[in-house]
């Protein structure tokens, strides 16, 4: 059947609409609940989701991110090792217990003892024998003052008889009141024979009280998500992700509504059943459907819309945001399956909007490139501070996977020239002014879905999504929406 003009749909997206103020009994936006879900297993108290991009999303950002109530995802554009171990620092950052401390061999040096303090970013190393009895504990304030690095650790350290230790079974009170009494940072678990049973540290209690909303396991971890491929090496950096406890892998590519997408799920689910599978990108009902059969416990929504996307221009394919998320989220909801709206976000209206549709949290990209805790430097120009941020499938992109996939083996000007001739980017790469630190993004975020949701006399996210009613806006509407007939002073 040929096309005709009588079918086409209109497509909307956020600066097409507003939602219609309800009355509200809100006296306060404290009052408002942001409670919500990533995936089928993984609850939050904020809707945030920081993008699987290499200038967004690795363990600082994760850290920052499930501390203030929401969640990182991982990005897969680096060596599989390497993703473990940006998973392995947020699982490692804080916890009730921690079960597996950093340890050393007491034979070992104040150099390899310093290396691993810094590798780790802690406090200290737990010291034992080759049977994982414990022999003493070494901390930074210990060593950073050491001239001889060869110095063997046994000399340094606090050996067992002088050190604080409790039993294993200790309660979080006694352990406290250990930390407290005894002004020491960290108070190692012992097993009734005397080999190492985990490690609670003062540190963690602190973060405890001072991050109440943080996105956490069971085992008082904060929670991480990482991304992975469905070509090559993507089973095996999935069974490595889940060696050090990922809370969900996020299935990821342009096209989600695909074979390679659908089978991809489906094996996992077959392979690794415990965790979360999350799965995108789709922008159809039919798109998050099938995904869903597939085994998918939420479903990332959003093809073109990112920041950095020129997919739509390229390809003449995509569907604004808006209708995306309302077309996928209505599929979702038949299966109870959380959507992620995915791009677009540029303004913290948009997330009131984005959830309203139906979604359940935002992924944010760009917004939160430019702040401390996205990879790589700031960069000067002109006495303004800048951040990178680049579309995935940007040229520059393509160019650094291709130089570290061929490890050296070819010269990098031969590796351009062949991604220019081969590659038709679909994103591209831009500076994006320095933001400070992203708690104050996600505050602004926050603020306004929370007033946005007062506004609609929406106690939490579910009554948002019932109540709401969207109209659209003229041109007119829009322009009257922004500041204007002033000048800016900023
Ligand atoms: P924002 O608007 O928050 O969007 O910066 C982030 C999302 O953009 C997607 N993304 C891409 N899309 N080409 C695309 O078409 C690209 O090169 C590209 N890189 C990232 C991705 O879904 C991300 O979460």
């Amino acid at each position: 059947m040929r096309v005709s003009h009588q079918e086409f749909r209109t497509g909307l997206t956020y600066d097409d609409v507003l939602l219609v103020p309800k009355y509200s009994e809100i006296k306060s936006r404290k009052d408002v609940s942001t409670t919500t879900k990533f995936s089928r297993n993984i609850s939050m108290s904020i809707p945030i989701v920081s993008a699987n991009m290499d200038t967004v999303t690795e363990s600082s950002m994760a850290i920052a991110l499930a501390r203030l109530g929401g969640i990182g995802v991982i990005h897969r554009f680096l060596p599989v090792a390497d993703q473990v171990a940006e998973v392995s620092k947020v699982k490692r950052s804080e916890g009730i217990v921690i079960e597996d401390p950093i340890t050393l061999l007491p034979d070992r040096t104040v150099g390899e003892a310093l290396e691993v303090i810094r590798k780790h970013d802690i406090g200290g190393i737990v010291v034992l024998y080759a049977d994982r009895r414990v022999a003493g504990l070494v901390t930074r304030r210990d060593i950073h003052l050491e001239e001889d690095l060869s110095v063997k650790i046994s000399e340094v350290m606090t050996p067992l008889g002088n050190l604080i230790t409790a039993q294993k079974g200790v309660t979080m009170e006694q352990a406290k009141e250990l930390l407290r009494k005894n002004k020491i940072e960290k108070l190692p678990i012992l097993e009734r024979d005397g080999r190492l049973a985990g490690l609670i540290t003062s540190k963690d209690i602190v973060k405890r009280r001072q991050f109440p909303m943080a996105t956490k396991d069971a085992k008082g971890r904060l929670r991480v998500a990482a991304a992975i491929g469905v070509k090559g090496d993507y089973m095996h950096r999935a069974e490595k992700l889940l060696e050090v406890d990922v809370d969900a892998l996020v299935v990821d590519i342009a096209h989600g509504h695909s074979a390679n997408a659908i089978d991809t799920v489906k094996e996992i689910r077959r392979r690794l059943g415990q965790v979360d599978v999350v799965a995108g990108n789709v922008a159809t009902s039919r798109g998050t459907s099938d995904l869903i059969k597939a085994g998918a416990d939420a479903v990332k929504v959003g093809v073109g819309s990112g920041s950095i996307c020129i997919t739509r221009i390229v390809t003449g394919v995509g569907v604004p945001q808006l209708t995306a998320i309302i077309d996928s989220a209505n599929a979702a909801a038949e299966n109870d399956i959380p959507v992620i709206a995915d791009g677009g976000v540029r303004n913290p209206g948009d997330v009131t909007k984005s959830l309203a549709a139906g979604a359940s949290t935002v992924m944010i990209g760009s917004l939160f490139a430019g702040t401390e805790e996205s990879p790589g430097p700031t960069i000067l120009r002109e006495g303004v501070r800048y951040k990178l941020t680049r579309g995935m499938a940007s040229l520059e992109a393509s160019i650094d996977r291709k130089v570290r996939d061929s490890n050296g083996a070819s010269s990098k000007n031969g590796l351009v020239e062949e991604v220019v001739e081969e590659s038709v980017p679909e994103g591209v790469e831009g500076l994006i002014p320095y933001k400070g630190k992203v708690e104050e993004v996600v505050r602004q975020l926050v603020g306004g879905l929370r007033s946005g949701m007062s506004y609609c006399g929406a106690k939490t996210i579910t009554e948002l999504q019932r109540g709401a009613e969207f109209l659209r806006m003229s041109e007119a509407g829009l322009k009257e929406s922004r500041p204007h007939d002033i000048e800016k002073v900023v």
